[in-house]
């Protein structure tokens, strides 16, 4: 658990934190706004020629050898076979293979290509490698021919590829129907979690132009705690310590942010400040979230199956949790109807929920809000609707994917009443661009506002006493 507030030093700038943020170079030597266009950051090349045929050759031969091993191995013995036994097989099958065709090969490359046939055989073919690797947190693919990943913020084009869209298809098919789903033209695009907790998406023709879009979010074992992100510079100490008496002292709290910012990384890890005898219930569309709490109580909803029934959506999850007793409930992400079930929760009893919600800001955020109660279908006047976002919601934290790739929260709002027609709110802290570095990377800091926080005195009470120079501003 983070280490309650002790220090009374001054905020540090944003990127002396970070271990991925350039030394901060002087301000004057960022490239000026208007002068000539700046080179577009491109994606990594293509390996070398004579790579790209040595894999063309192996990926030749190992589509002969996938085809014997289909004409051999008798496949509905293939699921109950230990790895051991289907190595095996594979092997003895490949060498028969080759040595019936002429074929000689290095060590390296027998071993290669058993890899890829087992990979095939019992896995998802090409992804399978990108789907161990550590380093990659996103699997992005463009039709066969082109496979993005993204590591440490940056995308990157691989070399890896599918033989042909029949072929991208046949895994998709995999990993679609191992989870009772099907996917085509009359069902073009379709959800589902790997085995291994990762998300998938996969968007297919004619809908999908060029080509299967196939979209994999890697399941995390570790996931980011607040320390670490502390120390990406995803946010400061201070702003860590703020978060806590948050928390704690059971106030609602909504994180916005774009597509991949760091939503559910942040949800996840502001919920480490929950103790750990609260009863907290889950709620999600693929279970991402893991809370270290001993009583936790996770629900995932479910699309209807192939003959449109047995939908159980979020709303369903989130009625449903309030009959289950309890002490928080955490929505992974608000963005439909259950937008009435979560804000009357926060309104009653339900308090220190949390969510997080696709916006750009704290004040877009709260229109989201607004919108998702219009589209339920709840006939109540605006200010009605206001009013009710404006007291359930206490905190609003931004996360936000700068351009560079780094992640941070760029914001932390609070909502302090209304007024008039209009949701009141004062920003506490924010993450304050001062340049640009000639590579392209941020400079900036974070600083406070200078507000005072309008929980203090409820932090206070709880006995979470921060001290006042959290609030104030940075002045390097
Ligand atoms: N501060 C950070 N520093 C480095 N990596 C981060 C940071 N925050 C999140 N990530 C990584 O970025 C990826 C996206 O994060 P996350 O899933 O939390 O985003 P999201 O906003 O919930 O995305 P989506 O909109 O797809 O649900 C993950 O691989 C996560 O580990
Ligand atoms: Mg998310």
């Amino acid at each position: 658990m983070f280490a309650r507030y002790k220090k009374n030093s001054p905020a540090q700038p944003a990127n002396a934190a970070s271990p991925t943020a350039p030394a901060a170079a002087p301000a004057q030597q960022a490239a000026p706004a208007h002068t000539v266009i700046r080179p577009l950051p491109k994606a990594e090349p293509a390996p070398v020629d004579r790579e790209k045929k040595r894999k063309e050759r192996l990926g030749e031969i190992k589509l002969e050898l996938h085809k014997a091993l289909l004409d051999n191995l008798n496949l509905a013995a293939l699921d109950k076979a230990s790895e051991q036994e289907l190595r095996a097989e594979i092997n003895a099958i490949a060498t028969e293979s080759l040595e019936a065709q002429g074929i000689v090969l290095s060590r390296e490359e027998r071993t290669q290509i058993n890899q890829d046939l087992y990979d095939e055989v019992r896995g998802l073919g090409p992804l399978e490698p990108l789907l161990k690797d550590e380093s990659v947190s996103d699997i992005l693919v463009n039709g066969p021919q082109q496979i993005f990943v993204e590591r440490g913020g940056k995308l990157q084009l691989t070399d890896i590829t599918f033989k042909d869209e029949r072929h991208l298809l046949r895994i998709i098919d995999k990993i679609v129907s191992a989870v009772g789903r099907r996917v085509d033209e009359s069902n073009p695009y379709v959800d589902a979690r790997l085995e291994d907790g990762s998300r998938f998406n996969a968007m297919v023709p004619p809908v999908a132009v060029d080509g299967s879009l196939v979209s994999i979010r890697k399941f995390k074992k570790d996931k980011l705690a607040i320390d670490d992100l502390v120390r990406y510079g995803a946010f400061t100490e201070e702003m860590a310590a703020y978060l806590q008496a948050a928390v704690a002292t059971r106030l609602n709290i909504i994180v916005s942010g774009g597509t991949g910012s760091g939503k559910t990384t942040t949800l996840n890890a502001l919920s480490s400040f929950i103790a750990n005898a609260e009863r907290i219930l889950t709620i999600e569309d693929t279970a991402e979230l893991q809370l270290q709490q001993t009583h936790v109580g996770r629900m995932e909803s479910r699309p209807a199956n192939v003959e449109g029934r047995g939908a159980v959506t979020q709303r369903d999850c989130l009625r449903n949790a309030l009959r289950m007793r309890p002490d928080r409930i955490i929505v992974g992400e608000t963005r439909g109807e259950e937008v009435i079930d979560m804000l009357q929760a926060m309104n009653t009893g339900h308090d220190g929920s949390m969510t997080t919600i696709h916006a750009n800001s704290a004040r877009d955020a709260a229109s989201r809000l607004e919108n998702m109660v219009a589209m339920a279908g709840i006939e109540m006047p605006i200010k009605a609707v206001r009013a009710q976002i404006a007291s359930a919601v206490n905190i609003i934290v931004q996360a936000s994917r700068l351009q560079d790739g780094s992640r941070r929260m760029v914001s932390i709002t609070e909502i302090t009443g209304m007024e008039g027609e209009v949701i009141s709110m004062q920003e506490i802290f924010r993450f304050q661009r001062t340049g640009l570095t000639p590579d392209n990377k941020i400079i900036g800091h974070f600083t406070a506002s200078g507000v005072r926080s309008h929980f203090s005195e409820r932090f206070r009470l709880w006995g979470y006493d921060l001290p006042a120079s959290i609030f104030e501003p940075f002045n390097g």
